[in-house]
């Protein structure tokens, strides 16, 4: 087959790869040019697709950024952002930029697949709409369907092949094209009834996990005020072997989806005079956790007799989550713009990510803070060293557990 990829991401770029590895042809196409040079030079801007993966590919794979390209492709799959807006709503810009310009070169016969985590309704009410100003028809003359991405970066015990993975088309034959599609590069493929269903399917996943962790994120905050281990205590229920799944509080959630997701289902759900309550608690809750970490911070200097203002606070870890240097919305970046405007004197360390320009700031071991804090721990941070260097030490990952030292933190 031959197969157009359009959004050259996270999401994207793995998926170049499956089908690419599968033996057939993938274009991909990218509104960043920067993106396609480079992936056409060989270079990689995805941590889990390296150099060498490309460098394999390459006889399959050409990066382009012209829709014009897709015109021959059988089938075309959009991985394209849905990011909020700045009064926090669905704004689809980037999928209607993408679905205006895949309608000026869309074929008789193609399958276009959207992968887009977005609220239940847009691939049917504003998406297809769009491809048809191509004058085709969704569902006679091109197949429509939806199928979320569960791609988790820096993840490596379940791979895109291992993961079973979503289907719902417009139609049944639009299902059918869609299955064929992904048995090439997913061992099971799982269909359901109608689109909606699969966006839908996307957002509960998310929101699962975004309500669970506001959940611990809040009985973090009460084991800190009744002086009790949270992190045992999640341990201990662990053991149960039925009716309890584990999570973790931390300094709050990062990423493109958790905290961006559940706002496109409570978006959706007032168009139907619902308010979705355990979504936006959930999101309050944890959008918190940022303020609670400095707030803890602020309380581990004040047992040194130190105040904010004037201390050297070193962040550890920036990204949103370890292995991988993605900064959006990360809480680190939330504590460090508190601490700052708090009078403290901020650096990071982060193997992952060399500089921060927006703060004027590039990684650097932390020699000489008053208080480290873990925001996020990357594989390979060395724990004992820290403990053992700085005077203050505040864990909000619970990673410290085992290393027991007067001047240790825990959430
Ligand atoms: N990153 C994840 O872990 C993850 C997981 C599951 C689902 N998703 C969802 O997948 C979608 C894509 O996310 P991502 O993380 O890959 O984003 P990303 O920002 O890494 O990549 C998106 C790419 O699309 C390109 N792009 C933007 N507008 C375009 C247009 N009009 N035409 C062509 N290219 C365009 C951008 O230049 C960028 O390279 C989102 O809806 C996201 O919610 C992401």
């Amino acid at each position: 087959m031959k197969i157009g990829v359009i959004g050259l991401g996270y999401v994207g770029l793995p998926l170049v790869v499956a089908f690419a590895e599968a033996g057939h042809d993938v274009v991909g196409v990218d509104v960043n040019a920067r993106v396609v040079g480079s992936l056409n030079d060989g270079k990689s801007h995805i941590e889990d697709v390296p150099d060498e993966t490309l460098a394999a590919i390459s006889g399959r794979f050409h990066a382009s950024p012209r829709y014009a390209d897709l015109a021959k492709v059988d089938a075309v799959i959009v991985a394209v952002p849905t990011p909020l807006t700045a009064n926090r709503e669905p704004d689809l810009q980037p999928l209607i930029d993408s679905g205006t310009a895949l309608a000026n070169v869309l074929q008789e016969g193609q399958l276009v697949v959207l992968e887009s985590t977005t609220y239940p309704g847009t691939t049917r009410e504003r998406f297809g709409p769009l491809l048809e100003e191509s004058g085709l028809a969704a569902g006679r003359d091109f197949n429509l369907a939806f199928s979320p991405e569960r791609i988790d970066p820096g993840r490596t015990d379940y791979t895109l092949r291992t993961t079973p993975k979503i289907v719902g088309g417009l139609t049944d034959t639009c299902r059918q094209r869609a299955v064929e599609l992904y048995s090439e590069v997913c061992d099971q493929v799982v269909e359901v009834s109608t689109p909606e269903s699969a966006e839908l399917t996307k957002l509960l996943e998310n929101i699962f996990r975004s309500v669970n962790i506001a959940l611990v994120n809040e009985l973090a905050i009460l084991c800190d005020r009744m002086d009790i281990d949270v992190w045992e205590v999640i341990e201990a229920a662990a053991t149960k072997p039925y009716g309890f799944m584990s999570f973790q509080p931390g300094p709050g959630m990062g990423g493109h989806c958790l905290p961006v997701d559940p706002f496109y289902l409570a978006w959706r759900a007032r168009e139907f005079e619902m308010q979705t309550e355990f979504v936006e608690l959930a999101g309050e809750v944890n959008t918190r956790m940022p303020y609670f970490c400095v707030d803890r911070i602020s309380r581990a200097l004040n047992d040194q007799a130190k105040p904010v203002k004037g201390s050297r606070v070193a962040i550890v870890g920036v990204s949103y989550k370890p292995g991988v240097g993605d900064l959006r919305e990360s809480p680190a970046l939330k504590i460090l713009r508190l601490l700052r405007e708090g009078g403290a004197e901020v650096s990071y360390h982060d193997d992952f990510v060399p500089e921060l320009p927006d703060f004027g700031l590039r990684s650097e071991w932390p020699e000489e803070a008053d208080c480290v804090a873990i925001v996020t721990a990357h594989p390979g941070l060395d724990l004992q060293r820290l403990v053992q260097e700085a005077p203050l030490v505040v864990d909000f990952r619970g990673v410290t557990r085992g290393i027991e030292a007067p001047n240790l933190v825990r959430l």
